[in-house]
């Protein structure tokens, strides 16, 4: 893959959130700035508080930032800070996922059909999409009994993995995690890790927040610093 042709292109992006009823602004992610590529890793890194959730919201768009801009490179390119809804929800069912710390899915959905639900979603027929689904939940480990049993009730680091395998399931352009590894036992974490690896060899473009310096150090091909911000940027 070459380093000249990113998947994800982020400049200058900046994000405040206003509290209306007592007229503050909080200041969240400033003029982020950086790259993530096919194959490769890039980890945000910074204190609490920093805006690196933000950040990755911002590239879903869940939150639309004040500035900068988020090109998903493509043919053609789109700006994600930018485009339209239809536009924004195209990308993200076809070329973005992105797993947060919390799984969200239906009460009585069974496990394997919330993580074949990505491939669903772009008209995969169901038999294949759970065939896929059960190939990812077999290299997390989760045990065969809990796959057709809803995650309501999983332990945390069950329902982590759940999430995890939902959001490479269909090998997307782009894969966002917010601290994957975050509720998971030692032998749990290893698997997510060689589960990342995999990805990357595949091509993935990954843009990753841990909170463990040394899952930086083994996954990380580029590391893009976040610093919290500045007190004065509070003022209204
Ligand atoms: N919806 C929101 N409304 C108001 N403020 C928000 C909102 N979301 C985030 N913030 C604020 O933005 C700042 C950055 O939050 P964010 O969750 O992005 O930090 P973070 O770098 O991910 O921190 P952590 O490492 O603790 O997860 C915080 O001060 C937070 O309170
Ligand atoms: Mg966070």
């Amino acid at each position: 893959m070459s380093l000249s042709h990113p998947v994800l292109s982020v400049s200058g992006l900046s994000k405040a959130f206003t509290i209306h009823q007592q007229g503050k602004r909080i200041p969240s992610a400033q003029d982020a700035t950086f790259a993530v590529h096919a194959g490769r890793l890039t980890a945000l890194v910074g204190p609490s508080g920093a805006g690196k959730s933000t950040v990755l919201k911002c590239i879903y768009r869940t939150y639309l930032p004040q500035a900068g801009s988020i090109i998903l490179h493509g043919d053609p390119p789109l700006d994600l800070a930018t485009c339209d809804e239809h536009a924004a929800l195209r990308a993200r069912a076809r070329d973005i996922a992105y797993v947060t710390q919390f799984l969200h899915c239906l009460p009585r959905q069974p496990t394997v059909d919330v993580v074949a639900a990505p491939l669903t979603a772009i008209g995969v027929p169901l038999p294949q999409a759970r065939e896929a689904a059960r190939i990812r939940l077999r290299e997390l480990d989760l045990p065969e009994r809990l796959w057709d049993v809803a995650p309501a009730t999983f332990s945390g680091g069950e329902r982590q993995r759940v999430n995890l395998a939902r959001g490479l399931v269909h090998r997307p352009r782009l894969l966002m995690l917010d601290e994957p590894t975050a509720s998971l036992d030692r032998r749990s974490a290893d698997l997510v890790v060689a589960a990342i690896r995999a990805a990357k060899q595949a091509g993935v473009a990954i843009l990753a927040i841990f909170h463990d310096p040394a899952l930086v150090a083994a996954l990380a091909d580029d590391v893009v610093e976040l610093s919290r911000p500045a007190e004065a940027a509070c003022a209204a």
